[in-house]
């Protein structure tokens, strides 16, 4: 089974034929809201909108570790994260579609750990590669099958949110060697490492960061959904490929 976390602008996922949905429960409370179970082109999926089916969830009451129990609790072979971010490189312009290889956590105050308890041994987890080279691999290959341009590679900085960034954040940012910046990545990515699963994130820029780009006085929020609409269509159609190819 391959599991999709969707997030802004996918909330559901029209290709997947729908079998049911669940509420999962977990030692961490629930998930954003019930599992929905069904198949693509055949193949076994689950799909979780990360902001809640009706988008409610802002970035930072997400219950991460519920979420991402939930999704282990099924063993999926995968766990593929749609994520809209930012962009802060040049050529990251509204639209374009990116695959993460690094992140650096700017975010407070969430839930970051499954590690947390003073009754068990200390545990360290491996981060140096914080996305699973497989699932890169299996979405690079998935948007070269859908004939769908995507970048391999770029630095995603995790921010608190809800709030944008300031320009002087951004250009922060920059020096530290991020390419993009999202709400969501953390503590989302870590959880994901520290439960051993497959996850690697497919991050679609929504507008150019604050102060970037034609963004020099303001970030023109109205324009984002009409970008994020667009972009979801080669997403889906990348995802599609991906199940295709990902074996079972
Ligand atoms: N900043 C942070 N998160 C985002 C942005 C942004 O400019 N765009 C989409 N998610």
């Amino acid at each position: 089974m391959l599991a999709i976390i969707g997030g802004s602008g996918m909330t559901q996922l029209p290709c997947l034929e729908i079998s049911h949905r669940q509420i999962i429960r977990t030692p961490y409370g629930e998930p954003s809201g019930p599992l929905t179970f069904g198949k693509i082109r055949d193949r076994d999926v689950v799909f979780l909108a990360r902001h809640g089916h009706g988008h409610t969830i802002p970035p930072h009451a997400i219950n991460y570790r519920a979420n991402l129990w939930a999704l282990h609790s099924l063993k999926p072979l995968h766990v593929i994260a749609v994520a809209s971010v930012g962009g802060i490189r040049s050529d990251l312009a509204p639209g374009r579609l990116v695959v993460p290889d690094q992140i650096i956590d700017y975010t407070y105050g969430r839930s970051f750990t499954y590690f947390d308890s003073t009754e068990q041994r200390v545990t360290h987890i491996d981060f140096t590669l914080p996305y699973s080279q497989q699932t890169r691999a299996l979405l690079l290959q998935g948007a070269k099958n859908a004939n769908t341009e995507i970048i391999d590679g770029g630095v995603y900085a995790a921010t608190q949110g809800p709030r944008l960034e300031t320009a002087a954040e951004i250009n922060r940012l920059e020096r530290d060697g991020a390419d993009m910046v999202g709400m969501t990545g953390m503590p989302e990515t870590a959880l994901a490492r520290e439960l051993e699963l497959n996850y690697a994130t497919i991050a679609v820029v929504a507008n150019y960061a604050a102060g970037r780009g034609t963004n020099v006085n303001g970030i023109p929020l109205k324009e984002i959904n009409a970008v994020l609409e667009q972009a979801m269509v080669r997403v889906r159609n990348i995802l599609e490929h991906v199940v295709s190819c990902h074996g079972d």
